[in-house]
């Protein structure tokens, strides 16, 4: 398969043009190319979640989108955050975890960690989302649920994924009475 020049945004930071076969995975685009090895591959088949990353769209909305099943062409041009792209560190070196993450740290949401990335993902698209529109304290569980139900834990680690979600998006205000 043929090279095909790829560019895109990745954790803030311009990337490329580089020359990528056309069919290559996004997932060893990362992997392979940028040794960007937090996105986890789990199933390889669009079925476990635990490989996406966040696009983020121009019309300040993002979404969780599998890169194992979705070609690195597919982001040209895209903004893409990656579990790399979470956490800051100031000049000192002190890391500071985004509130998903410090949270579940916090709550021991997980045990071998590799489906962590992607649940980190998803909840912190739910999140920003409450952040621009307030959850419906009525449809809290049901948004919980449409962004973390895909995913799979094979450590059944799913209690503690959607306490903490709850507990980051009540800690925000990010739920309202309704
Ligand atoms: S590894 Fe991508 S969905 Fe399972
Ligand atoms: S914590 Fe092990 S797969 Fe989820």
């Amino acid at each position: 398969m043929a090279n095909r020049p790829l560019q895109l945004t990745l954790n803030g930071q311009p990337v490329g043009p580089v020359e990528v076969p056309a069919d290559l995975a996004m997932i060893d685009y990362l992997h392979e190319h940028l040794n960007l090895t937090g996105s986890r591959l789990g199933c390889g088949q669009g079925i476990c979640h635990a490989c996406v990353v966040i696009v983020d769209n121009p019309d300040g909305t993002s979404e969780q989108v599998r890169t194992c099943i979705t070609g690195a062409h597919y982001f040209a041009g895209k903004k893409v955050r990656t579990i790399e792209g979470h956490a800051t560190q100031d000049e000192a070196g002190n890391v500071t975890l985004n509130p998903i993450q410090q949270k579940f740290v916090d709550l021991f949401a997980f045990q071998c960690s590799y489906c962590a990335p992607g649940f980190v993902n998803a909840a912190t698209v739910l999140v920003e989302s409450a952040q621009r529109q307030p959850v419906n304290k009525s449809e809290l569980e049901d948004r919980i649920e449409a962004s973390l139900g895909h995913h799979i834990c094979r450590c059944t680690g799913y209690v503690r994924y959607y306490d903490a979600t709850r507990a980051v998006l009540n800690e925000l205000g990010l739920v309202k009475e309704g």
